[in-house]
């Protein structure tokens, strides 16, 4: 099969207005600002308002970044909507946001946890390259406030609610394109991070209540050192599978779960730190929506231009490990 070179067409992110601070979880629960700013780097995330699901926070998202595609949703033949956090378990919330867009065509919802986008991203890209859609819309989203237990200092300090989307359309010869991909799973380490209840092994019930099962529970220590290994394994090897030295990268958007977790990987590829991407002070973890946020934040500062080297990274539950290179077309 020829496959064509893809673009990254457009691009939009949404979070929600409302703020949680560390002073604001410092009265929840026995926690510190100094002690969640020296282990994570995280200072405040947005959280939705009651009632609110992940796919309102994808529909601006996506509408802006259809529109800066020059596209109009009814162009749009494919969506992947990357999330742990689906507004039901079914239907998917890719068929929520096509109706409420105004899409065509097909698509599903993708569960990779925090390598939700990478996923997607690379799903999305091989429609596009086969020819067998035209335009794909890509989205990373989640309200992981929907799922985090505010009595467990131990996790609900990490996270946020936030939203991203890209749109993917054929380049023309010698745009600048997305490159190469690597992804990897190890199941082995789904224990380490899950969400106990809630699916089929354990369907809701007084007594998974009653024991708080349906919210994230985490040995942070384990995933912490998964991550740190990982995320530099995976771009390491991508960097070497395409001739390229750290040195050649413009930019290096992780995954933002921990500010210790993005340095080493970083460190390990002899990044500066003006091409490191960290906002994680900002928005915390917000899952499948942490990688557009990102990228979103660099181009409004100026740190990602036209035809820059990027190099995208993630590692997740399950767990679930990623790495994207590309050359920037917007
Ligand atoms: N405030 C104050 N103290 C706390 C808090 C808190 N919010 N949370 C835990 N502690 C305490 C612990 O109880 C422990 O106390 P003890 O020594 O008396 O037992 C102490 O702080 C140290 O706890 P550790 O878990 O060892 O702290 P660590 O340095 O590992 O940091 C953290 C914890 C931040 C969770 C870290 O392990 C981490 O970031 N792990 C990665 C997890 C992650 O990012 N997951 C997100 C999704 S997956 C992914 O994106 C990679």
């Amino acid at each position: 099969m020829n496959l064509r070179p893809v673009k990254i067409a457009g691009l939009a992110t949404y979070v929600p207005p409302g703020l949680l601070t560390n002073a604001d979880l410092e009265k929840m629960v026995e926690t510190s600002n100094e002690w969640i700013l020296q282990r994570t780097g995280i200072r405040e995330r947005h959280i939705v308002s009651a009632g609110v699901a992940t796919s309102d926070l994808a529909e601006p998202a996506a509408r802006e970044a259809i529109r800066e595609a020059g596209l109009t949703p009814a162009d749009i033949d494919f969506i992947v909507v990357g999330t742990t956090t689906p507004d039901t378990i079914f239907p998917s919330t890719a068929c929520t946001l096509q109706a409420k867009i105004g899409a065509r065509g097909w698509g599903f919802d993708l569960g990779a946890a925090c390598s939700g986008f990478t996923y997607a991203l690379t799903v999305g890209w091989q429609f596009v390259a086969s020819g067998s859609v035209e335009h794909a819309l890509v989205v990373g989203a989640d309200v992981m406030s929907s799922i985090i237990d505010y009595t467990d200092r131990s996790t609900c300090v990490l996270f946020g609610d936030g939203a991203g989307a890209i749109v993917l359309s054929p380049a023309e010869p010698g745009e600048p394109a997305l490159i190469d991909f690597l992804h990897e799973i190890d199941g082995s380490g789904g224990p380490a991070l899950c969400m106990p209840a809630g699916g089929s092994r354990c369907p809701a019930s007084h007594e998974t209540i009653d024991q708080r099962l349906h919210y994230v529970k985490q040995d942070g220590q384990t995933v912490f050192k998964f991550a740190v290994k990982k995320n530099q394994e995976i771009t390491m090897a991508l960097l070497e599978r395409n001739g390229i030295a750290g040195s050649d990268l413009d930019l290096f958007v992780s995954h933002q779960a921990n500010r210790r977790i993005i340095e080493a990987a970083a460190q390990r590829m002899n990044l500066s730190p003006d091409k490191v991407v960290i906002n994680l002070d900002r928005y915390g973890n917000t899952t499948a929506g942490t990688i557009p946020l990102a990228l979103a934040d660099a181009r409004k500062q100026g740190r990602l231009k036209k035809n820059d080297l990027v190099m995208l990274a993630s590692v997740g539950a399950g767990f679930t490990v990623g790495s994207i290179l590309l050359r920037w077309s917007l």
